[in-house]
């Protein structure tokens, strides 16, 4: 719909943006202007300034400006006509309609209806989980440990034994059989006439982006079959058109989405704070959601379930991201199944590093192609060569090509040299439409999800960096041999690092080194704490002189690694592979100096 510059302005001096920002943000008045925290930004002391007078916001913290328009749109995610319709109806504007036909109104007002059925329904579906019929459903979900904030919050219900109930409630508020058929919540035959689809379940509203509840999903309590019940696709309710989660995701003002398979795992996950969880609807992903995502971010992070269906499903929406020019990244969650329960067993900050440590969805395809072949089989490994190389085919710039090579070559022992050549060969022998066909091609082959290589976890670099410092904490000839091979920039970790800075200087104290003095130089108590958990990593207390030497090179070997695949990951210059080329080698023939 388009709108005219008059209505544009019209909506723009009916409303006040210090009114409209002030619902979102506390601002104070300063001057001439109102400042607060800026909601685009994580900063302390306020630097978001609202004028009423020029009717525009600024930060002078990272730069975010605009009218109550850009706002709206920045803020909530919202089109422009959207933001319009929001502004319009805050002011009490009614927008001009285009003239619609008479088809256009009628079915215009049968959705109308459909999307009130739908609201009735969740609203009596909440009303019997909090009577005594919903006792059972209430437990479950405390169960599947949901807070009450989170079970309102979803809108859970509860659709009760009575599979008459809901009918007989609708027929009361004055809806017809020929809607109510149309809802997609009965079932109708002429002896019994109609009843609800959802019995005795618990019960997941469904609401598209603009928070209208367009149709359910319901869980038995237990082990009967089907596990989830979903409503049929009617005129409110498209799945390949809808998220799961997305009427929250869309504000979270996180650059990411993250891409789950079930309703428990998005419900699990925003109680957890993730957010910015959405789900397909029990379907697989299509490329209309990949629109639909593009609309908000630029990238997606998979949440699938671990098992062989889940890796399948991650390979589908990964090529149709990548066709709808989503960038996509695999999060690694064994050895749980599923979000919700990786998050109910190891907490939200472990599932935090899985995110962070989530894989490239290149190399995770890499990585299964690596298990679909017996290695061992020259053949099969040949064929797992040429279909990489095909796969690399994909990155039309040699550099970035170039960068997943060396990637490739250190995951799996191959000789960059020939992989390149494998490449260069690849495409010269093919065009890019066989390209295509071949990298789209589905695979019949098993896909053995226990051989998929996650990077190593950002956890076993604390550990390794927290051994080194206890190992050097406990012979302090060892801080002269490392120093010089490890710089204090090198560890990851904020406190390893403060303390290797600290140990590193000792070298030139005559006072030498102490751990206690270390200690001393924190002030506050928690840290003092953490920094003793540095030295306590794995005494060297029972071990022989060899291993200690041995643990220490490993330790820091992993730390390089790391650094060097980081490198890798972020290379964007000739440069920068000369880099990482020199460190690999360094690498190769590491040991550590008597
Ligand atoms: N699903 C469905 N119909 C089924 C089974 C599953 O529509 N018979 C959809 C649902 O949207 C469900 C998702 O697929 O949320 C993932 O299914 P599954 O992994 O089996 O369930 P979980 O989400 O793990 O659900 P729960 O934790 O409640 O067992
Ligand atoms: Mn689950």
């Amino acid at each position: 719909m388009y709108y005219p510059d008059e209505i544009v302005e019209e909506v723009r001096n009916r409303n006040n943006i210090v009114d409209l920002i002030g619902s979102y943000v506390k601002l104070t008045k300063r001057g001439s202007s109102y400042v607060g925290l800026c909601p685009f930004h994580n900063e302390r002391t306020p630097s978001f300034h609202v004028s009423a007078d020029k009717q525009m916001y600024y930060c002078f913290g990272c730069g975010e400006g605009g009218n109550i328009y850009t706002f709206l749109m920045n803020y909530e995610n919202q089109t422009f006509p959207e933001a319009i319709r929001t502004l319009a109806d805050r002011a009490g504007i009614t927008l001009p309609e285009k003239e619609m036909t008479a088809q256009e109104k009628k079915e215009r007002s049968r959705r109308t209806q459909l999307l009130e059925i739908q609201k009735e329904a969740a609203k009596f579906f909440v009303y019997c989980l909090h009577g005594a019929e919903g006792k059972q459903a209430a437990l479950y979900l405390q169960k599947r440990r949901l807070t009450a904030e989170t079970i309102a919050h979803f809108g859970l219900g509860y659709a009760p034994k009575n599979s008459r109930s809901l009918y007989t409630y609708l027929r009361k508020k004055g809806y017809r059989d020929d809607l109510l058929k149309e809802s997609g919540l009965f079932t109708y035959d002429e002896k019994r006439g109609f009843t609800c689809k959802f019995w005795n379940r618990v019960m997941f509203p469904i609401m598209n982006q603009a928070n209208k509840v367009i149709g359910f999903g319901g869980r038995v309590m237990g082990d009967g079959k089907p596990k989830y019940l979903n409503s049929p696709e009617t005129i409110l309710f498209d799945k390949s058109s809808n998220l799961y989660g997305l009427n929250y995701a869309r504000s979270s003002r996180k650059p990411y989405l993250i891409l789950c398979e079930g309703y428990m795992d998005v419900i699990a996950m925003h109680q957890a704070g993730f957010t910015n969880a959405v789900a397909s609807l029990g379907t697989a992903m299509t490329p209309k959601h990949a629109i639909l995502i593009k609309r908000f971010v630029n990238e997606v992070r998979l949440a699938y379930d671990s098992d062989e269906a889940g890796v399948k499903a991650a390979m589908r929406a990964i090529s149709i991201l990548n066709h709808g020019q989503i960038r996509s990244r695999v999060i690694n969650m064994k050895p749980h199944k599923d979000p919700d329960e990786f998050i109910s067993n190891l907490g939200t900050e472990a599932f935090q590093k899985r995110i962070d440590d989530a894989l490239s969805s290149f190399m995770f395809e890499v990585s299964v192609k690596h298990g679909q072949y017996r290695q061992n089989d020259p053949d099969e490994r040949a064929s797992f060569l040429r279909h990489t190389a095909v796969m690399l085919l994909r990155f039309p710039e040699e550099a970035e090509r170039q960068v997943y090579i060396e990637a490739i070559s250190r995951e799996y022992g191959i000789d960059a040299r020939s992989l390149q050549d494998m490449v260069r060969n690849m495409s010269a022998r093919m065009t890019e439409r066989d390209i295509e066909n071949y990298n789209s091609r589905e695979d019949v082959r098993i896909i053995q999800p226990e051989k998929i290589h996650y990077p190593p976890s950002v956890n076993s670099l604390l550990i390794s960096e927290r051994r080194i410092l206890t190992l050097l904490s406990e012979d302090s000839s060892l801080i002269r041999r490392v120093n010089g091979i490890l710089s204090p920039e090198d560890f990851e970790d904020p406190m390893c690092r403060k303390i290797a800075e600290k140990m590193f200087a000792s070298v030139s104290d005559p006072a030498g080194f102490s751990p206690a003095k270390i200690l001393d130089s924190f002030e506050e108590a928690e840290e003092q704490k953490e920094a003793a958990a540095v030295f306590h990593e794995k005494s060297s207390d029972e071990m022989t002189e060899e291993e200690i030497e041995k643990s220490l090179t490993e330790s820091i070997i992993r730390i390089k690694q790391i650094k060097l695949e980081k490198l890798i990951r972020d290379a964007k210059s000739a440069q920068d592979m000369q880099m990482i080329i020199k460190l690999k080698k360094e690498l190769e023939n590491f040991t550590l100096p008597a």
